[in-house]
């Protein structure tokens, strides 16, 4: 057995502990003084020929079983190669295997041409809309599969939201698990219809991008330690990922931070455990590149692949391991088995009319390359149905919106988020955007610079705006390449020209000059975020004084911002002036159209909140920024985390700690009215004399045990649209559990439905609730388990306003 805590001890031996105790008594000297510790779970389960993978795994063991030890052990690491893709592992050419290529991420092929930028993750958690999630996901599996890569790196449901300045929770689709997992479901099937292996990720708990790496040099530090108790990883964060499994992803890419003091790549508990154990996950193991960080142990706790490559781990020495008996040859034949069962599986190996691995991906634009352009022509409405219904309405007063063409006969534009940026152009674009790159913002100067400390070794200012541009995408690895961007201001001129309107406009100055007769001003903002960094803040004063400088002078002012992450509004929300606000989110390439389309009523805003909007940051109460552990201090080198919140995050601490928020998770406006009529609750089947069992009997298969996904009871309403426009409805199912520990959140969101609706016109929706979504995790029995009692069911429009109530008894 290899203790996961092994670097723990290395460095107690090293004496590392010593500098850190300092004036304080309490020298660490023992991996037990940390609050979190991952039991031990080994060996790792083998892949097995049962259920959807059944043929995939006979054909890939058969594979395998031709293999030398080396070439076994190839097919566990990332090699260089010219494919342009982010990680590859290579060929085996004397069995016609041409190898696997991973690429950047889940919005989009990155750092190519010819390809969509997708709305990011929050905009497609924003829409709640299930089908549009996977008609998107299909189609961007198409592009993927059509520039010869293998394996897309995404969809992104860790981090999950918990730090709500967190820098890749745009990335996601909510914090709400049940919502991310609905939408994960449909984003990994889609992908894979397309013949491309999804890698859904992060495993798991990386909430904070600080400390997500360790530091080696100057302060020597490890990655934060995420501590989380084993019913809050269930019902939080291992949730979405139970979706995502029983979906098939035949991929999960383990995450930077350690869990409980151990590396996340190294966890034996979360990795043989949680997820080859538990969720009975068939595929293979994939590290974010550099978060293997040992070799024997992170074999042995059921890592399969090492990205970008072995070196110093894996390759030769995983050989040596082999042949030294420190690592069991079934554990090897075990990766390599998961492997080649994934391309089988994604039926890779039909060769007929399939791109070579990496075709059409360059990996420098600079340089000459094959020309594939992997846009399907059917994807245009989806790409802009995608964009459209990410926008969250908030505000709509005195009847600003939608506009009457023949009514606003001059606009005023305000705000550096209106234009597209000056720049989409391969590199060299130090400070601003790399191609598809979307990283302008980090260091730039002036607007709300906040210091954030240190990552790695560098001593970085961090900006909360992207003053360059308007945003489609946040930055870093998740950040999708686009063919064109449609900007707000582009959009408004094409609009305009038809309708005869005078346009003003001033992306500059913080104090413009304000035309007094404008019938309408739009100031546009912006919310930055990216990979690498948590947000500075939720928002900023120049932004906030540029609105209230407008609205001082403008009875009629618009506010859109470009969110990538909570944006707080409070200080000009209730502004009489301020008559519309929405939340345009990251629209991916189409937001210029989308947004026009919103505006003038063509489009009906159908968005609704994957998050809560506090009144102010204090509101989040400890989850508002990421821990900080580095200035000098016992821990100072073991940065911990520890959720003890459980699993009251986001709207279920809000509930629980009677907090009223600005705008309540769910909610968004429409220009049309909604009502709900008619609960209907009961148990899906006539209940037996001996009633429901109490914990799940079944088999485990991708997903957990099979009859977890059992319908237990179903729940009906009536929408009707009951204004002047057609449009869709969120109609959102939440359940109280029975029981009264103060763990339980109050309500969790257990349903939600996207009616289409003509005025006047009422549908009836329907919410199956299974054994899953009506359990807790009982943390004795190791089983997701019935409550007995009375369940609280209420449908509504917003997890604040749940018109209709009833209950269920189990
Ligand atoms: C983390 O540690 C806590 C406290 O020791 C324990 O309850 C929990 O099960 C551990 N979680 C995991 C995922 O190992
Ligand atoms: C392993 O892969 C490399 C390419 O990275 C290749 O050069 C080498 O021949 C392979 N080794 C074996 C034993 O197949
Ligand atoms: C084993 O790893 C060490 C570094 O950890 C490296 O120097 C060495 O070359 C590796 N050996 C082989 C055979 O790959
Ligand atoms: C076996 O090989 C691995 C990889 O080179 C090495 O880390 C380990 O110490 C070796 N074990 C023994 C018992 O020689
Ligand atoms: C982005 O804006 C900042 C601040 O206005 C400026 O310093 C920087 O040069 C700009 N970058 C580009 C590429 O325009
Ligand atoms: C920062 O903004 C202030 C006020 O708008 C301006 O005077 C100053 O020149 C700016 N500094 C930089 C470095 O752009
Ligand atoms: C980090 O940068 C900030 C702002 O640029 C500066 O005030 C601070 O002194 C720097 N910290 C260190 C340790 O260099
Ligand atoms: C609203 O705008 C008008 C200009 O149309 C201005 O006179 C008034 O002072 C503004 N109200 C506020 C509260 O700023
Ligand atoms: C937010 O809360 C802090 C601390 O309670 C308070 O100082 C601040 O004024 C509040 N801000 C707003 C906009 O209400
Ligand atoms: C349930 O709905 C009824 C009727 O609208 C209302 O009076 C009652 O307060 C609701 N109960 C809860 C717990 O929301």
């Amino acid at each position: 057995m290899v203790p996961d805590t092994v670097w723990v001890r290395v460095l107690a031996a090293l004496g590392v502990f010593a500098t850190c105790a300092s004036a304080q008594d309490d020298v660490i000297t023992s991996d037990t003084y940390f609050y979190g510790q991952s039991e031990p779970v080994y060996p790792t389960p083998q892949t097995a020929e049962q259920g959807a993978w059944k043929d995939a795994v006979a054909k890939a063991k058969k594979f395998v079983g031709q293999l030398t030890l080396e070439e076994k052990v190839n097919l566990t690491a990332g090699a260089t190669s010219d494919t342009g893709c982010s990680g590859f592992i290579p060929a085996i050419p004397r069995l016609g295997f041409p190898g696997i290529c991973v690429t950047d991420a889940g919005n989009g092929v990155r750092g190519t041409d010819f390809v969509t930028a997708w709305p990011a993750g929050i905009h497609v958690g924003a829409s709640w809309n299930k089908d549009l999630a996977y008609q998107r996901a299909a189609f961007m599996g198409g592009e993927a599969k059509a520039k010869g890569v293998n394996t897309l790196l995404g969809p992104v449901v860790g981090p999950a939201g918990r730090v709500v300045q967190g820098g890749r929770n745009w990335e996601g689709f909510s914090i709400d698990p049940y919502l991310a997992g609905g939408l994960v479901h449909e984003t990994v099937a889609g992908i894979q219809s397309a013949g491309v292996s999804a890698c859904t990720k992060h495993f798991i708990a990386q909430e904070q991008e600080t400390h997500r790496l360790p530091t080696r040099s100057g302060a020597f530090a490890e990655s934060v330690s995420s501590n989380v108790d084993d019913r809050t990883i269930h019902e939080l964060y291992l949730w979405p990922f139970y979706d995502a499994v029983k979906a098939g992803t035949a991929s999960v890419m383990c995450s930077y931070n350690r869990l409980n003091n151990s590396y996340a790549c190294g966890n034996s508990k979360a990795l043989n455990g949680l997820l080859k154990t538990e969720l009975g996950f068939q595929g293979y193991v994939m590290s974010d590149w550099g978060a293997q960080m040992s070799g024997v142990s992170t074999a042995l706790a059921g890592l399969d692949v090492a990205m970008p490559d072995g070196e110093g781990t894996w390759g030769g020495n995983l050989t040596l391991a082999v042949n030294n008996g420190s690592v069991p040859v079934s554990r090897v034949d075990d990766m390599a088995t998961r492997v080649i069962a994934s391309w089988y599986q994604m039926n890779q190996d039909k060769s007929d009319g399939i791109p070579n691995p990496g075709d059409g991906m360059p990996a420098d634009l600079n340089v000459a390359h094959k020309i594939v352009d992997a846009r399907n022509p059917k994807s245009k409405s989806v790409v802009f149905d995608g964009a459209v219904e990410g926008h969250v309405l908030v505000k709509n007063t005195n009847n600003a919106l939608p506009f009457d063409s023949a009514k606003v006969k001059m606009l005023s534009l305000f705000g550096y988020s209106a234009k597209a940026p000056n720049q989409n152009n391969p590199a060299p674009a130090p400070e601003g955007m790399t191609f598809g790159d979307w990283s302008l913002g980090v260091q730039s100067a002036n607007l709300t610079e906040v210091n954030m400390g240190f990552f790695g070794n560098l001593n970085i200012t961090y900006s909360a705006i992207a003053p360059n541009g308007t945003l489609i995408s946040g930055g870093g690895s998740g950040a999708a390449a686009g063919s064109l961007i449609s900007a707000p201001y582009d959009a408004l001129v094409s609009q305009c020209q038809e309708d005869g309107t005078m346009l003003f406009w001033d992306f500059e100055s913080a104090t413009p000059a304000v035309v007094p007769t404008s019938d309408a001003c739009i100031v546009f903002g912006n919310a930055w975020a990216t990979e690498g960094y948590d947000r500075p803040s939720l928002r900023d004063d120049y932004t906030d004084g540029l609105i209230a400088h407008v609205a001082s002078q403008c009875a009629n002012t618009i506010v859109v911002f470009h969110n990538a992450g909570t944006r707080l509004v409070d200080t000009f929300a209730d502004h009489p002036n301020v008559t519309a606000i929405i939340f345009a989110h990251l629209p991916g390439q189409e937001s210029g159209r989308a947004l026009v389309s919103l505006l003038y009523g063509q489009s009906n805003p159908s968005g609704r909140l994957p998050y809560t909007v506090a009144r102010n940051e204090s509101d989040y109460g400890r989850l508002l920024g990421p821990d900080l552990t580095l200035a000098p201090s016992r821990l100072q080198h073991f940065p911990q985390s520890d959720f003890a919140e459980g699993t009251l995050v986001d709207y279920r601490h809000f509930d629980a700690a009677g907090i009223e928020p600005r705008y309540a998770f769910g909610f968004g406006l429409s220009y049309t009215t909604f009502a709900y009529a008619n609960l209907r609750a009961a148990l899906a089947k006539p209940r037996k004399s001996s009633g429901v069992a109490e914990y799940p009997s079944a088999a485990v298969a991708e997903g957990g045990q099979s009859d977890l996904w059992d319908v237990v009871a179903l729940v009906q309403a009536d929408v009707t649209n009951t204004g002047p426009r057609a449009g869709q409805d969120v109609a959102q199912l939440y359940v109280g559990f029975p029981g009264d520990d103060s763990a339980t959140p109050v309500r969790q969101l257990r349903g939600f439905e996207k009616p289409a609706l003509r005025p006047g016109a009422t549908a009836t929706v329907e919410f199956k609730l299974t054994r899953r979504d009506l359990s807790v995790w009982d943390s004795a029995a190791q089983k997701w388990r019935l409550r007995r009692g009375e369940y609280g069911v209420y449908v509504g429009a917003n997890s604040r306003d749940l018109g209709l109530n009833g209950t269920l008894v189990i």
